[in-house]
C-alpha cells in the first residue's frame, strides 16, 4: 500500500433505520485502526443522520450519486452541494450500475465529477470492465478509455479523484479478481495516471472493488498497489465491516 488506506462503504439501495443502529452498536463497541481512513455512502435519505452517527468516530459521508446543477426546478434530484451542506464529503462517479441501469455516458459522468469538485466533495471515480471485455482482452482498454474520457473532459479537477477499480463481474458476485489480475490492472492504472496527470498521478488513491470481504481483505489489500477498498454486499454486515478495516489497519 503506497496511501494511507482507504475503505469505502457503498450502501447502493439497501440499509434502514436498523442499519443505522447496527453500525453505531459496531462502532460504539469497536476499537477502529487509527491508520485507516473509513468512508460510508449510505442512501441519499439518510445521509444527514449516518453522518451524526459517524462524526463522533472520525468517519466521513458521502452520496453514492448526485446531480450536476446547484439548485433549481429538476424534480428528485440532489446536489452536490446539499450532499455538502449535511456534512458529506465524498461523492462516487460512475459506478457500473449507474453507467448500465441509468444510461450514464461519460458527458454525464464529467459533469457530475465536476459539480462534486465545485462542491468541494471528494470524488471517487468507478473504472472496470465486463466479462465480455475481459474474455476479449479488451480489459486494459476499457479501463484505460474511462479514465481518459472524464479526464479530457475535466481537466485539472481531475487532480482531486480517488480511483476505484471494478471488474463488474466481480461485483455482488462473491467471486472477487484474483490477486494476480489486480495487481496487473493497478498497476497499469497508476501508469495511466501517471500519464494522464504527470504532476498528480501517484498522488491518485488507487482502491479495489468487487466481493472483497473480511475473509479476503487481507490478500487483496496486502497487493502493494491497492490503497483500499470500495464494498458493496459486505459493507451491510457490521461484523464484516469493521473486519475489513481491522484488516486494512493490519497492512
Ligand atoms: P460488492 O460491491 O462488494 O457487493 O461486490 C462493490 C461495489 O459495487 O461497489
Amino acid at each position: 500500500m503506497h496511501h494511507r488506506p482507504l475503505v469505502v462503504a457503498n450502501w447502493k439501495m439497501n440499509g434502514s433505520k436498523t442499519l443505522i443502529s447496527d453500525l453505531e452498536i459496531g462502532l460504539g463497541s469497536s476499537v477502529l485502526p487509527s491508520t485507516v481512513d473509513i468512508v460510508l455512502l449510505p442512501p441519499s435519505v439518510y445521509l444527514a443522520e449516518v453522518v451524526m452517527v459517524a462524526q463522533q468516530y472520525g468517519i466521513q459521508c458521502g452520496i453514492q450519486d448526485s446531480y450536476v446543477e446547484e439548485k433549481g426546478a429538476f424534480t428528485g434530484e440532489i446536489s452536490a452541494e446539499m450532499v455538502k451542506d449535511v456534512g458529506g464529503e465524498w461523492a462516487l462517479i460512475g459506478h457500473s450500475e449507474r453507467r448500465e441501469y441509468f444510461s450514464e455516458d461519460d458527458d454525464l459522468l464529467a459533469r457530475k465529477f465536476e459539480a462534486a469538485v465545485r462542491a468541494d466533495l471528494r470524488p471517487i471515480l468507478c473504472v472496470g470492465e465486463s466479462l465480455e471485455d475481459r474474455a476479449q482482452g479488451r480489459a486494459l482498454e476499457v479501463v484505460k478509455k474511462q479514465l481518459n474520457s472524464i479526464a479530457d473532459r475535466v481537466g485539472p479537477s481531475f487532480s482531486r479523484a480517488t480511483v476505484a477499480y471494478e471488474p463488474i463481474w466481480a461485483i455482488g458476485t462473491d467471486q472477487a479478481a484474483t490477486p494476480d489480475q489486480v495487481k496487473d490492472m493497478h498497476i497499469a492504472i497508476r501508469r495511466e495516471l501517471e500519464e494522464i496527470d504527470p504532476s498528480n498521478g501517484p498522488q491518485h488513491r488507487l482502491l479495489y472493488g468487487g466481493s472483497m470481504q473480511a475473509a479476503n481483505a487481507s490478500t487483496l489489500l496486502s497487493i502493494d498497489e491497492v490503497d483500499g477498498g470500495l464494498i458493496g454486499g459486505a459493507s451491510l454486515d457490521m461484523g464484516e465491516f469493521l473486519g475489513i478495516i481491522a484488516k486494512a489497519g493490519e497492512q
